[in-house]
């Protein structure tokens, strides 16, 4: 899997870092002159047909995809409602792309309710796998179409200042995009709805990564508004109610309500506002007529948007010569029992197409990333393969440097399963 994945040259769009900015930027631009005129396309995929693998209802992101595939002179193929497919009678999701990819379809789409799903279907699949979303965790092609009204209308992406407003915690088109944004040196902001914050390991991600870390506001709008900034865009989400547990179901209030009078300050005038749709209570309609009011926009570039994006994957345009963007960290598989600690992660679903994948990070301090969903794990004990002796990292930190030897744990009972004994030194 990963590196060593049969299939490691294909242009997989799991996540939005695999596109560097001067990709994201080649890609814009290649969808601007598509939209110069939608229809005159049709020579760049005849013959080649798309499949849509939606296991979550959809309606912007599948039919503009299938649309674009059209446009381009493609075919598609499709399941929007699991019940219909086999995974209903319980077959894997990598199963299912090794099929779909071996001769029925030339790129795969996927929205799917598990984080990391793209990435896993990815390393099985022989074709390109495009995320359109997995569980809370990305959304990269919304990010890509979020990107391009924004450079649309701001006549550029560097040093954007932009607020993200709402459900933060389970939005992945939030998730993305601020990935994106942060790399583009923009001010993030965040006024999440209580109880649905930025996830920590997204913060510390965008704040080690990226040295990026969103100003968390204490109201919104602001009521001190002296000294703030012009804001460039307001990047608003619905409550994402079907990812709720019953932590957040017990802690919700009634879900903020975006009322025009209250940006009439200088620092909003010329915010445009976003939304990824579908809307609920957060965004009356009273908002539609205003002309800052980008969202309607936002889902119809999704066609031109998600052209360039298939030709890409698909090859079908020469872009400039690229290294592969570095990525930090050091490679851990776990043979040995430490699964990642998100239950929604794709590898708690699919255990026996999985293998448990981790990045190890030995910066400040040592934290740890499963590779499929990217939530951080903390470990209790590690311990070395050559003596099977463990220690609880409690009392003696993990040692500063990567080491084949090395094995990590969760709990003791894990370290006894694998007949490891704890230091009598700890
Ligand atoms: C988003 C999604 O599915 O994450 N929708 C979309 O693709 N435009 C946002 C949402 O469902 O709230």
């Amino acid at each position: 899997m990963f590196e060593e994945s049969p299939h490691s040259n294909k242009r997989d769009l799991v996540s939005i870092d695999v596109l560097s900015n001067a990709r994201i930027e080649e890609l814009l631009s290649f969808a601007d002159e598509i939209s110069q005129n939608l229809r005159a396309w049709s020579a760049l995929c005849p013959g080649l047909i798309l499949a849509s693998l939606f296991y979550e209802p959809s309606t912007r992101t599948r039919l503009s995809f299938e649309s674009a595939m059209l446009r381009l002179g493609g075919g598609t193929i499709g399941i929007a409602d699991p019940r219909s497919s086999s995974a209903s009678k319980g077959e894997s999701l990598a199963d299912t792309v090794r099929i779909i990819g071996g001769s029925y379809a030339d790129v795969i789409v996927l929205r799917h309710p598990s984080e990391g799903a793209a990435r896993h279907a990815a390393d099985y699949a022989p074709v390109p796998v495009i995320n359109a979303g997995d569980g809370s965790h990305e959304h990269p092609t919304q990010t890509l179409c979020d990107l391009y009204v924004l450079r649309r209308s701001k006549k550029k992406l560097k040093g954007l200042n932009v607020v993200f407003c709402g459900d933060l915690k389970f939005s992945r088109t939030v998730h993305s995009l601020a990935y994106a944004l942060a790399r583009f040196g923009a001010h993030l902001f965040s006024a999440p709805q209580t109880g649905l914050e930025m996830p920590e390991s997204i913060l510390r991600r965008l704040k080690e990564e990226f040295g990026n870390e969103p100003t968390k506001l204490a109201s919104f709008p602001p009521k001190d508004l002296k000294d703030f900034p012009k804001i460039d865009a307001i990047y608003l989400t619905r409550p994402q109610r079907e990812r709720f547990q019953e932590k957040e179901k017990k802690e919700e209030a009634a879900y903020l309500r975006l009322e025009r009078k209250l940006f009439t300050s200088d620092a909003f005038a010329e915010a445009i506002l976003m939304h990824p749709l579908p809307r609920t209570e957060e965004l009356p309609p009273e908002w539609d007529q205003d002309p800052r009011s980008l969202y309607f926009q936002q889902a119809s570039f999704g066609v031109p948007v998600r052209m360039a994006i298939l030709a890409y994957c698909l090859g079908r345009k020469e872009f400039g010569k690229e290294l592969p963007l570095p990525k930090n960290g050091e490679l851990y598989r776990s043979e040995l029992g430490l699964r990642c600690s998100n239950s929604n992660c794709i590898s708690r679903a699919e255990t026996r197409y999985t293998q448990s994948c981790f990045r190890l990070f030995f910066q400040k301090t040592f934290s740890m990333r499963c590779e499929y969903c990217e939530m951080e794990s903390n470990p209790s004990f590690w311990g070395l393969q050559s003596n099977r002796l463990a220690w609880p990292i409690s009392a003696k930190p993990i040692p500063p440097t990567f080491d084949a030897d090395l094995v990590l744990f969760n709990n003791i009972e894990e370290l006894r399963a694998q007949d490891f004994d704890l230091s009598p030194s700890h």
